[in-house]
C-alpha cells in the first residue's frame, strides 16, 4: 500500500489552482441519468471517488468518455441496461446512492444496496427514502438492498428533519420528471446544491430556489442534454489555505468562489492570517512572527464551518497560542484523526461532540494512518510543521479527493514523497 512521508518544511509559497469540487460532479454525474442526451461535465478533477461514479454509471450502461488531462467527462445514458447498482460498486462510494433518484425517475424501478457506514458514521438514508415515498415510491428492502418502485412519480411537499446534503440532492433530481410540482423544506443550501440545480436546469428541468432553505420543483417531460462545468471545490480551497496558515507561508489560492469559503476565511483570520482576495481568488498570508491564536469551531451545514474542514482545521490549531473548543456537530464520528496527531504530540481530549485543543509548542513526526479523506488531509498538514518526518500510511483515502495533493505541495515548497 502507498505511503506519504512528510518532511517538516518552511513557508509554502507560490500559487495553486483549485480543481472541480468532487462534491458537485458526484451528484452532477448521477444526474446525467435523467437524460439520454449527451451531457459535457467540465472543470473535472482526476479522483478515484469520479471513477468510481463513471464505473458505476457504466454498469447501468451509460457510456463515458473521460479526458482526464482536459477534465472533460462527456456520458451518455441512451441505453439503460440495468437498474440495478452492484454491491461492491456502492461500497467503494456512498455517494453512489444518488443514482437512486433519478434511475426511480427515469425507469421507475431502481435496487440499490443499502450504502454501509464510514469511518466517519453511520450515514444513514432515511431521509433520501422518506423523500421517495412523499413522490409516491414503493420502497422496500430485503438482503441489503433497498427497492424503488413507482409508475409515475408524483409531485409532493417534503420537509426534511435535517438539510441532509444527499436527500436534498436525490429527491431534486427524483422530482424534475415528477408529476406536478414538488416542494423541498429545509433542504440543505451547500453550493454543490445550487450547482446541480443549474446543471438539471440547463438541462431542460425546472427547479427553483436552489440555495435556499425551500426549493420548488415543476415536473417536466424530457430532459436535453448540456454542457456544464463545476463550481470549484470549497474544501480543496481551505485545505491548501490551511497548509499556508501552518507553514507561516504565503499562498495565491486561484480558481475559488470567495463566498463558498467565507466560514474557512472568516477563521483565518480570527486566528491571526492574513486573507485578501485577488482577481484570480485568495490570497493567504502570515505577517510577523506573532502566532496562530487559538479559536473555538463548530461545524455546521452551510453556510457555517463545513464539516470537512473540521480535521484540517485542527491541525493548525494543535499548535496555536491557547485551547480551541471544537465541535463536530454534523457526524457522530468525526474525530479519527484525533488519536493520529496525538501520536504526533498534540494534546486534545475528546469530550463527546467535542475536541479539546490544547496548543503545544510543536509536533513531532511520526508513523500514522489516514482513516478517512479529510482525516488523511490533516495529517498531511500536520506533516508540514511535525519536527522530522511523518509517514502516512493508507493514503488512498486521500486520493479520492486530492488530485495531486503531493506534487501540488511540493510546486510550493514542501517536501512530501508518495512511495
Ligand atoms: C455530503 O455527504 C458530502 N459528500 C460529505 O463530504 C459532507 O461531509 C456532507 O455532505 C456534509 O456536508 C458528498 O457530497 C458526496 P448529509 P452526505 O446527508 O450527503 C445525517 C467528503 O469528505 N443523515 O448532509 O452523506 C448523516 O448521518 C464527504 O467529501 C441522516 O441522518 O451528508 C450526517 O450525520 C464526507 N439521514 C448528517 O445527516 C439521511 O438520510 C449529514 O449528512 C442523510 C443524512
Amino acid at each position: 500500500m502507498e505511503k506519504f512521508i512528510v518532511e517538516q518544511c518552511g513557508p509554502l509559497k507560490g500559487s495553486v489552482r483549485i480543481g472541480g469540487a468532487k462534491n458537485a460532479v458526484l451528484p452532477v454525474l448521477a444526474g446525467a441519468l435523467l437524460t439520454e442526451n449527451a451531457c459535457f461535465i467540465r472543470d473535472v478533477p482526476n479522483l478515484s471517488d469520479v471513477e468510481a461514479m463513471g464505473e458505476l454509471l457504466t454498469s447501468l450502461g451509460a457510456s463515458i468518455e473521460w479526458n482526464r488531462q482536459e477534465g472533460i467527462i462527456n456520458v451518455v445514458v441512451d441505453d439503460l441496461k440495468q437498474n440495478e447498482a452492484e454491491y461492491e460498486l456502492v461500497g467503494k462510494l456512498r455517494a453512489s446512492f444518488l443514482i437512486m433518484g433519478p434511475l426511480l425517475a427515469r425507469l421507475g424501478e431502481v435496487k440499490v444496496p443499502l450504502p454501509g457506514g464510514c469511518a466517519i458514521g453511520t450515514r444513514p438514508v432515511d431521509l433520501h427514502l422518506k423523500g421517495m415515498a412523499a413522490l409516491g415510491a414503493q420502497i422496500e428492502q430485503a438482503h441489503g438492498f433497498m427497492t424503488a418502485k413507482a409508475k409515475k412519480l408524483k409531485g409532493a411537499k417534503i420537509y426534511l428533519d435535517f438539510p441532509s446534503v444527499g436527500a436534498t440532492e436525490n429527491i431534486l433530481m427524483a422530482a424534475v420528471l415528477a408529476e406536478g410540482q414538488t416542494i423541498v423544506e429545509n433542504c440543505a443550501i451547500e453550493p454543490e446544491i445550487v450547482d446541480l440545480a443549474n446543471f438539471l436546469n440547463a438541462a431542460g428541468a425546472d427547479i427553483r430556489g436552489a440555495g435556499t432553505d425551500t426549493v420548488k420543483i415543476n415536473g417536466v417531460k424530457y430532459m436535453k442534454g448540456t454542457d456544464h462545468t463545476v463550481i470549484p471545490d470549497r474544501i480543496e480551497a481551505g485545505t491548501y489555505m490551511v497548509a499556508a496558515a501552518i507553514t507561516r507561508g504565503d499562498l495565491n489560492i486561484n480558481n475559488v468562489v470567495m463566498d463558498h469559503v467565507k466560514p474557512v476565511t472568516a477563521k483565518l483570520k480570527e486566528v491571526n492570517m492574513h486573507v485578501e482576495e485577488t482577481p484570480q481568488g485568495i490570497r493567504v498570508y502570515h505577517k510577523g512572527n506573532n502566532r496562530v491564536i487559538a479559536s473555538d469551531i463548530k461545524t455546521l451545514p452551510y453556510p457555517g464551518f463545513p464539516t470537512d474542514m473540521q480535521a484540517p482545521f485542527m491541525s493548525l490549531l494543535v499548535t496555536a497560542a491557547g485551547t480551541s473548543v471544537i465541535t463536530e456537530s454534523i457526524f457522530e464520528n468525526r474525530f479519527m484523526q484525533v488519536g493520529e496527531l496525538k501520536r504526533m504530540g498534540a494534546d486534545i481530549k475528546i469530550e463527546s461532540r467535542s475536541a479539546v485543543v490544547e496548543g503545544v509548542k510543536h509536533l513531532t513526526g511520526a508513523q500514522v494512518r489516514a482513516t478517512d479523506l479529510r482525516a488523511g488531509a490533516a495529517l498531511v498538514l500536520a506533516g508540514l510543521q511535525a519536527e522530522g518526518s511523518t509517514e502516512i500510511s493508507d493514503i488512498y483515502h486521500i486520493d479520492r479527493g486530492y488530485q495531486d495533493l503531493d506534487t501540488q505541495l511540493n510546486k510550493l515548497g514542501a517536501s512530501v514523497t508518495r512511495c
